[in-house]
């Protein structure tokens, strides 16, 4: 019997393979899933697998941290072997979203000729010098099968000329938020996670290396933390936690540890604003009706700025200040789909390939 080879390594990706795992089992297709071992902390990896139950990965190839070229080649020399130690070729490999695992797992599959699915297909934020920026662009155009989460994704590919299936479903995202806050909900209180703190609060992540790696950046995102009108609950990246410690903490910055789904599920429903250079939270916030302040200069994700739902202000302390004065303009409409795009993508793959 043949089945799919996901590969999974980085935190986000835990998420989506858990509500896509659930639909590719209740329609019988059989999955193995390889953890790369890019994200190796409890609070990182294990934690995700545990509180979102998906199935056991069948081998994590324990890459670890390293450069991109160190952690990505690792990565494809410990994937080609456990696919050509396989007995069975998989019908296909199936990558999630922009990470080195995404790449490493899409190269491996192009190169022993097995058809590759990305789920996240055809985002762009134009800028090359963000590592996520060429491992989509990349993955996209070795793929066979792409699964977009709404049309400027599906059309920007037609620009890039990839045109055949290309399917619109939605973004899995949705599906895991559905599925697992009303049961973050009567699993976990907010005072568990936060018992120091009872005002209204920001929930601010950042860990792209653009501002975490630059002194500039990182001090007017402090900055402007300390100019806000409310406490900012953090939950802290690994890769920040020592860039922080040289740091003057602003009095109202509460840094904790890096957040379970749950926790986030419940840190954010219960927040006043996000501030975050995520791609992943600022869709989160959306969903849940919440104002996003994103430190970025670009964002993949546009139909979130729709009337303010969303503000790009860069790593400028003053902007930041300026955007969490602002309320959204428009009214709220569902963007990214209808909850069910996991379930899409399972139907797409059952009548592609033979299981
Ligand atoms: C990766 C993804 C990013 C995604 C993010 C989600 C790439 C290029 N980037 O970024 O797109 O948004 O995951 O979290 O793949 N570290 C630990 N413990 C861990 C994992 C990481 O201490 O379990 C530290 C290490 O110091 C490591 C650093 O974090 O060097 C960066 O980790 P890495 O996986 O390379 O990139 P992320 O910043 O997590």
């Amino acid at each position: 019997m043949s089945f799919i080879l996901t590969i999974v390594g980085a935190r986000p990706q835990f998420v989506k393979a858990a509500v896509v795992s659930h639909a590719l089992h209740s329609r019988g297709i059989n999955e193995q899933i390889i953890h790369t071992g890019q994200h190796y902390d409890y609070e990182m990896s294990t934690v995700f697998w545990e509180e979102l139950g998906i199935p056991a990965p069948a081998s994590n190839l324990e890459v670890g941290s390293g450069t991109h070229g160190t952690q990505t080649g690792f990565m494809l020399t410990k994937l080609e072997q456990y696919i050509l130690d396989l007995k069975k070729k998989p019908a296909a490999l199936l990558v999630y979203g922009d990470t080195n695992s995404t790449l490493a797992g899409a190269l491996v599959a192009s190169k022993l000729h097995i058809p590759i699915v990305h789920i996240e297909a055809g985002l762009r934020s134009f800028n090359r010098e963000m590592p996520e920026e060429i491992n989509r662009v990349v993955t996209d155009h070795i793929s066979s099968f792409l699964f977009c989460s709404s049309q400027p994704s599906v059309e920007q590919l037609a620009k890039e000329g990839i045109t055949e299936n290309v399917f619109n479903v939605g973004d899995v995202m949705y599906d895991a938020l559905l599925r697992f806050s009303e049961i973050a909900e009567s699993k976990i209180s907010l005072n568990s996670i936060i018992p120091f703190l009872e005002e209204q609060y920001y929930l601010a992540t950042v860990h792209r290396p653009v501002n975490t790696d630059s002194d500039t950046n990182l001090d007017a995102i402090l900055e402007a933390f300390a100019g806000l009108d409310k406490p900012v609950v953090w939950p802290v990246h690994p890769r920040n936690k020592k860039k922080l410690t040289d740091k003057k903490i602003p009095v109202n910055l509460h840094l904790i540890e890096p957040a379970s789904y749950h926790q986030m599920m419940i840190l954010l429903k219960n927040s006043y604003k996000v501030i975050t250079d995520s791609g992943g939270l600022q869709k989160e916030a959306y969903w849940m009706k919440k104002q996003c302040i994103t430190i970025r200069e670009q964002t993949e994700w546009t139909e979130t700025l729709e009337g303010e739902w969303n503000i790009l202000t860069g790593a400028d302390a003053s902007h930041i200040i300026y955007a969490s004065q602002q309320t959204p303009s428009t009214k709220w409409t569902p963007l990214y789909g209808d909850g069910k795009a996991s379930q899409k993508i399972a139907e797409q793959l059952q009548q592609a390939f033979t299981f």
